[in-house]
């Protein structure tokens, strides 16, 4: 089974686990679309869910294909978010933020009962940090917050180059108008205590460190589902 073909399988899972009635976060990501294809399919045909997107991108999709969607304000409290990953550790913590969507995707899984993530078996480590971590930063004073983003991960043991993220010749900006700097510290082995230190960065908006979030997960590999 090629990439493609585990993404659409396990999107075609996630969306039966969906009911009708449900309010669903919906996620950001290569596998979060296909399984918002696969929902779209069952709201064909008859499925009655609203949904609230994490990205403008997933908004789009959604509007595409006839999802019903609302917003945080209208609904401030979720049944469900289903969401791809960039890796998932065996007690559910995640590194996400490789689409740029970190901090709409966290706050609506945070006013989720539960939380689904969905990936190809290639995101299950041992440890987190092989990925790097996307860290969602205010564009006022970035040195100043580069800088202070090192020290709070010299303090929790980690070290590593930090890359602001581009698209062509400018900077990546987020739906919030933030900016992201890729953290490649490649080994993670307290994400608690590094997500605290960078919580208490000013000019740090969010990091992709989803910690007590994921409630399930569902892999997807060559061989078939793993839950
Ligand atoms: C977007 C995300 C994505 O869920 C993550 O990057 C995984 O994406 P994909 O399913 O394309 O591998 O966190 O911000």
């Amino acid at each position: 089974m090629d990439a493609q073909a585990m993404k659409d399988r396990i999107g075609f899972e996630a969306a039966r686990r969906v009911d009708s009635g449900m309010r669903l976060g919906i996620g950001t990501g290569s596998t979060a679309e296909a399984f918002v294809r696969a929902l779209a399919e069952r709201v064909k045909e008859g499925l009655r869910i609203v949904g609230v997107p994490t990205s403008e991108r997933t908004a789009r999709l959604c509007r595409d294909l006839g999802i019903p969607l609302t917003t945080l304000e209208e609904l401030p409290e979720l049944d469900l978010t289903i969401d791809g990953t960039d890796e998932v550790d065996g007690a559910l913590r995640l590194i996400k933020g490789g689409g740029g969507a970190l901090l709409r995707e966290k706050i609506v899984a945070s006013a989720s009962a539960r939380m689904l993530v969905i990936a190809d078996v290639t995101k299950k480590v041992e440890t987190l940090g092989a990925f790097p971590l996307p860290v969602e930063i205010n564009g006022f004073g970035i040195v100043s917050t580069l800088l202070a983003i090192e020290r709070a991960a010299g303090l929790v043991g980690v070290a590593g180059t930090l890359a602001l993220r581009r698209t062509g010749d400018d900077p990546f900006i987020t739906d919030g108008g933030h900016l992201i700097v890729d953290a490649s510290f490649g080994r993670i082995p307290d994400p608690e205590a590094l997500s605290a230190a960078l919580h208490a960065i000013p000019g740090v908006v969010e990091h992709g460190l989803f910690l007590g979030l994921a409630s399930s997960v569902m892999l997807a590999g060559p061989d078939g589902i793993e839950e």
